[in-house]
């Protein structure tokens, strides 16, 4: 049989990665597909380079659209990322009746429901195992392996550049902004970090899963953001010796009132195998009611690994490119007539425990004070760790840092506690709160 034919957008590392790979074991991936799969066309602005690193017998060109015109290419691989033109050759590719292959998680977490739309009218493919946690297929034990189960939560590390940062400021006792700056002189880190370190990579990954967890839209506007920039090693050390690790986790969960979206930093018990998932390594936890809790770890990024899930995809629309559209496995796991309108919750409903900091004057009286505000709203103390006085303030009395763990709260209520405590004459410096996420 002929080979399929795929023509790829894009040919930096991620391009090159599947070039090379889908070469070196072509032997292999057609003994899997039961045909073979060959990049018959690349665009890339860089003409020469891209050509180069291809070889004579693929075409490239600098126009995708020629791509997306030849009636011989079956699958169009977008590997140009962002929201921009990467939309319009997704669009126009499933117009012209191709299968489509991405890793845009940005793209498909805030323009999916179109998007799949699209593919859906058009009986095409839209494959995205490169979108969320690079190699580690994810998105395929959600839609197929994981189908039996009604998905209670998921919860994972999935952007890399914030792990690394976190793992190096807790073995070094570093803060944010010096492994910022080593970070990004080592590569780990981009130029323009904002997309990772403010937390927006992970809640792409994040609002993808929750779509395909629960079978609702994808809705990244109502995900709740914060990232990692505002943390201390004070905190990274404080949690560690109670007993936790600092993560940057996504998280989305199912409640009775809804479905939580949340990306932040998290107390994890350091006795969970997630909490030590170190430097640039992904992890995601799932909870499902008949497999109970599972966890898939592995590269979130790089040529190679991330080659690995776009030729998995390739392979999976070689084998089921034939079969009837409304046999195949849905984008996003659900059949599109069977989506929930679970509403995704406002953080304010959100319920978690916390971590709390407080920069106190040392004086009697004080830690009375926080615990019966904590007391007077029906929040209760999990643990207490107060620091001996280390610094004099200018106006001489003696100060340090109370640390107070919470259970379960409602977020709403723990916020309404700490505008009160944050207006306390001994409470000296902004409140630090984390979330802590026991993950049992
Ligand atoms: N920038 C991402 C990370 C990889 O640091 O994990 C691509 O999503």
């Amino acid at each position: 049989m002929k080979p399929i034919q795929v023509g790829l957008l894009g040919m930096g590392t991620v391009g090159s990665g599947t070039f090379n790979v889908l070469q070196r074991n072509q032997e292999e991936i057609k003994r899997r597909a039961g045909r073979a799969i060959e990049i018959s066309m690349v665009a890339d602005l860089d003409v020469a380079k891209a050509q180069a690193l291809c070889g004579s017998h693929v075409k490239v060109v600098s126009d995708a659209r020629q791509i997306i015109a030849n009636p011989d290419i079956d699958i169009v691989v977008e590997l140009i990322g962002g929201y921009g033109i990467a939309k319009a050759l997704v669009l126009e590719a499933i117009a012209a009746g191709k299968h489509v292959v991405t890793a845009n998680k940005a793209l498909l977490a805030v323009h999916g429901t179109e998007i799949f739309a699209a593919a859906h009218a058009k009986g095409v493919m839209v494959a995205f195992e490169a979108a969320v946690a690079g190699g580690i297929p994810i998105i395929k034990a959600l839609r197929e392996g994981l189908t039996a189960n009604r998905i209670q939560w998921v919860a994972g590390i999935i952007n890399g550049t914030t792990n690394f940062i976190l793992s190096e400021m807790r073995e070094k006792g570093l803060d944010f902004d010096v492994v910022l700056k080593e970070a990004q002189r080592l590569g780990y880190a981009e130029t323009d970090p904002t997309f990772d370190i403010e937390g927006v990579d992970a809640a792409h990954k994040a609002t993808l899963m929750s779509a395909l967890a629960f079978g609702i839209p994808v809705q990244f506007d109502k995900a709740y953001i914060e990232g990692i920039t505002k943390l201390g090693a004070a905190d990274i050390r404080y949690a560690e010796q109670l007993g936790y690790r600092i993560k940057l986790l996504g998280i989305t969960k199912r409640t009775d009132a809804g479905i939580e979206l949340r990306v932040h930093p998290s107390l994890v018990p350091t006795q969970r195998l997630i909490a030590n998932v170190e430097g640039a390594m992904n992890a995601v936890m799932v909870q499902g009611d008949a497999v109970g809790t599972t966890l898939y770890y592995g590269k979130g990024a790089g040529s190679e690994p991330t080659a690995s899930a776009v030729i998995a995809d390739l392979v999976d629309i070689t084998r089921l490119h034939t079969a009837d559209p409304l046999s195949r496995v849905p984008h996003l796991a659900f059949q599109p007539n069977a989506m929930s309108n679970l509403k995704i919750l406002p953080m304010s409903d959100v319920i978690t425990s916390y971590y709390l900091r407080l920069r106190v004057a040392d004086e009697a009286g004080v830690l009375a004070k926080l615990t019966g505000l904590l007391a007077e709203a029906n929040i209760s103390i999990d643990a207490v760790l107060q620091r001996e006085a280390d610094q004099v303030s200018q106006a001489g009395e003696n100060q340090t840092d109370v640390i107070i763990l919470t259970h379960d709260t409602v977020e709403g209520k723990m916020n309404e506690v700490l505008a009160q405590m944050q207006a306390l004459p001994t409470v000296m410096a902004p409140i630090t709160k984390i979330r802590k996420e026991e993950l049992n």
